[in-house]
């Protein structure tokens, strides 16, 4: 059984779905709540045993690094003035010194195109891939779920979920061989197909546990769907050679990378909060009769 040690996180997009808050913003600083979306994907990763996490940004995404930054004068502050709430919530950025690595993609090339410029820094051993904008709301972390089931397959494993027929050109889809309970062996995998030619309806989302062989498909692949170097197309390629399984995750996922889903997930974040829930579900459903009366 091999531990995953390293995790990807593919942060360089342009995030243009959220412009104008974008311009300045990178996506992933956006909060659920109160904190940023990167801060889930970290936080998911560290559950499942990671211990070094390598970040994929761009020009513009500064904040990105900062936010990871010891702030020893804003602590200082805090601690002075006993404001204990505040320096534990600082607390849950502090990563250990030497864990974290940013590498720096000049294009948008595409998620295949991200990966790739980590190679290096993961060297030949299976890692993990997380996108930050799938932000999935589960007991136990999806990635955690996937690291215990990769441990029974091996090669790689890609996480999924059903979506409805009509959204499969959204997703890379799988075409399945033959499923056992949360697992799925692919014969093939096909980036945003379209519904009437889609192999399933068993779409990837933003978790992966890859091999190292990945590294060598990428580097002799063309562009793909959307003229963009695609990370479903690599590992389609490898299939004959590693496998590759979906993981049914238990949970509930959220594509945060489009509006509709980040207002969805605030709404259940914050309704999470044993702090804020009352409040908020008393302002909703007077919101909502309030609605139904203008009908
Ligand atoms: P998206 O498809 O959501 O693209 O990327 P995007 O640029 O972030 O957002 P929109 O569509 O313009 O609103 C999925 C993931 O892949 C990363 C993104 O940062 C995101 O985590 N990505 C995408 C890269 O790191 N580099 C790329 O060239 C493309």
């Amino acid at each position: 059984m091999t531990h995953i040690r390293k995790a990807v996180f593919p942060v360089a997009g342009l995030g243009t779905r959220f412009l104008p808050a974008t311009k300045s913003v990178p996506k992933e600083m956006l909060p659920l709540v109160d904190r940023p979306l990167i801060q889930y994907a970290v936080d998911e990763a560290r559950q499942a045993g990671i211990e070094e996490f390598i970040f994929v940004t761009a020009a513009g995404k500064g904040a990105l690094e900062d936010y990871f930054d010891t702030a020893a004068a804003l602590e200082l502050r805090l601690k002075k003035n006993g404001k204990t709430a505040a320096l534990a919530a600082l607390g849950q950025t502090r990563m250990p010194e030497g864990t974290l690595s940013f590498i720096r993609q000049d294009q948008p090339r595409g998620l295949g195109h991200a990966v790739k410029l980590a190679q290096r820094a993961v060297g030949n051993e299976p890692f993990a891939v997380l996108l930050p904008d799938d932000v999935i709301r589960a007991p136990r972390g999806a990635l955690a779920q996937m690291v215990d089931a990769h441990a029974q397959t091996g090669g790689h494993m890609v996480a999924t979920m059903d979506v409805p027929r009509a959204q499969t050109s959204s997703y890379g889809v799988l075409d399945v061989d033959h499923q056992r309970g949360q697992l799925a062996t692919a014969r093939g995998m096909v980036e945003k197909p379209r519904p009437d030619v889609a192999p399933s309806t068993l779409a990837v989302v933003g978790r992966y546990i890859l091999q190292p062989s990945v590294f060598d498909r990428l580097a002799v692949q063309g562009p793909g769907a959307g003229g963009e170097l695609q990370l479903t197309d690599a590992i389609n390629a490898d299939l004959a050679d590693a496998g590759v399984t979906g993981f049914r995750f238990a949970g509930e996922r959220f594509d945060c990378g489009s509006i509709q889903g980040f207002v969805q997930a605030t709404t259940v974040y914050a309704l999470d909060r044993p702090e804020l829930r009352l409040d908020y579900e008393k302002f909703l459903r007077a919101r909502q009769e309030s609605l139904q009366a203008v009908a």
